[in-house]
């Protein structure tokens, strides 16, 4: 099997899961949060070096405030309740978007899993947290010109400045529940990638599913513009 060194998973769907349970949409968070864990330990042992994760977004700051604390909360409840098993199957964690402007408890919370997972060998799993795609480039031009005034940025340059710049390209993006955008996640590292939408919300995404989505993967041909 060919399998994809770099995944991406927009997590969607999580309030609407709660709510056909008849639950509070921070329960489809919580269990969102389960997921990962599931999903991650399933990619280490198929092989899969990074999985990318979008976990909250700049635009998600509009929600209400009480689900905003809610998510903001989760990174605890992930360092309390997996740290062992992110330690024993080598999954080392890191984060990419504005994390450090995030509540400075969660920022604690996420510098702390930072700290203890950095040694791990095994899958990367890379959360994007007070993520947005076009921040992302416009930061990377702005950081380039600050240091290159008089210069034109190319694609490789661009490339350099983005917060993935030391990770593989992404071939395959998935999206749960069903709805078809990306929504401003990775716009540029997406352009050669391979996309599956998948109808499942993401709490009730399996283990099963994920291979299954793998599975469609290799059945791809991927072209990069070629014939
Ligand atoms: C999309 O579902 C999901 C989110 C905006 C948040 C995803 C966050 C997690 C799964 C947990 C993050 C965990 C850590 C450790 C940081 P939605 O709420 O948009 O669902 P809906 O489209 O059904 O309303």
């Amino acid at each position: 099997m060919s399998i994809p060194q770099h995944v991406a998973i927009i997590m969607d769907g999580n309030g609407r899961w709660a709510k056909q349970q008849g639950k509070e949409r921070t329960h489809g968070h919580y269990h969102g949060a389960i997921n990962i864990r599931n999903i991650a330990i399933k990619a280490h042992q198929m092989g899969v070096k990074v999985l990318t994760l979008f976990a909250f977004s700049t635009e998600n700051w509009k929600r209400p405030e009480n689900e905003v604390s809610f998510i903001m909360d989760l990174p605890r409840v992930f360092l309390n309740q997996y740290l062992q098993e992110l330690l024993d199957n080598q999954i080392c964690i890191e984060f990419i978007g504005e994390w450090e402007k995030l509540p400075a408890s969660t920022v604690k919370i996420c510098a702390d899993l930072l700290e203890k997972t950095k040694h791990n060998q095994g899958l990367k799993l890379v959360l994007a947290l007070n993520y947005g795609s076009k921040a992302e480039i416009v930061h990377a031009v702005n950081e380039f010109i600050s240091h290159h005034p008089h210069m034109l940025i190319d694609e490789e340059t661009l490339e350099a400045h983005l917060y993935t710049s030391h990770l593989p390209a992404v071939d395959l993006c998935i999206r749960t529940s069903g709805e078809k955008r990306l929504s401003n996640f990775l716009l540029w590292q997406l352009a050669y990638s391979e996309l599956v939408f998948c109808p499942l919300h993401w709490p009730e995404f399996t283990q099963q599913d994920f291979e299954n989505t793998l599975k469609e993967y290799e059945s791809r041909h991927r072209r990069y513009g070629g014939l």
